[in-house]
């Protein structure tokens, strides 16, 4: 990554004040699917409020982001709501891949609002036996379309070793959710 689109970055996550543990989008409504604790991976965590939210539920989590600022806010999360120990926070370019210190097996591993379909054979790869991975992008499904957006149908056929639980497409979201039998 560039790093004026890195420091483009920090600048956003430095503008918003305070966040909080969220559960990922694509497991509202479908939190009976996630394993009962274990390790945990976030790809392009942001500001932590999915890794804060994983840790409370007993996970200990690998948070990757390039985003120091982004980091920074989720440390001060993680902090504040008593699960400081739980979070590790990992600043690194995922252009250059899945960070070699986020070998897994992750019970869980969580991509949401960053696509990069290089990726998706390492997260399936990091997965342990029985583990969730929980993916979201901007799909052109139900949008005008755009560089960034997944094409109808990515999601769904980029995970061929996993058996899906669930695959949306609307809206310009799409969002999987699969688990390594
Ligand atoms: C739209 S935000 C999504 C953040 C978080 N996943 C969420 O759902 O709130 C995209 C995130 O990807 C990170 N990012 C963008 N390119 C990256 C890269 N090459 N390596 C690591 N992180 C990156 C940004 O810093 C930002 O935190």
């Amino acid at each position: 990554m560039a790093d004026t689109d890195r420091e483009r970055w920090d600048a956003r996550h430095a503008a918003v004040s305070g966040s909080a543990p969220m559960p990922p989008d694509g497991l509202r409504g479908r939190l009976e699917l996630l394993p009962p604790g274990g390790r945990a991976l976030e790809l392009a965590c942001g500001r932590g409020s999915v890794a804060v939210w994983l840790a409370h539920q007993g996970f200990t989590v690998d948070g990757v982001d390039v985003s120091g600022a982004g980091l920074a806010a989720g440390a001060a999360l993680a902090e504040r709501s008593g699960v400081g120990e739980r979070v590790r926070w990992v600043r690194a370019d995922l252009d250059d891949g899945v960070p070699a210190s986020c070998t897994g097996p992750y019970d869980v591993v969580v991509c949401q609002r960053f696509r990069d379909t290089a990726l998706y054979p390492a997260m399936a790869e990091r997965l342990a036996p029985g583990g969730l991975l929980v993916v979201s992008v901007l799909s052109e499904v139900g949008d005008a379309g755009g560089p960034y957006r997944a094409p109808a149908g990515e999601l769904a056929a980029a995970f061929p070793g996993l058996d899906v639980l669930a695959h949306t497409e609307r809206d310009g979201e799409a969002t999987l959710l699969a688990r390594r039998t």
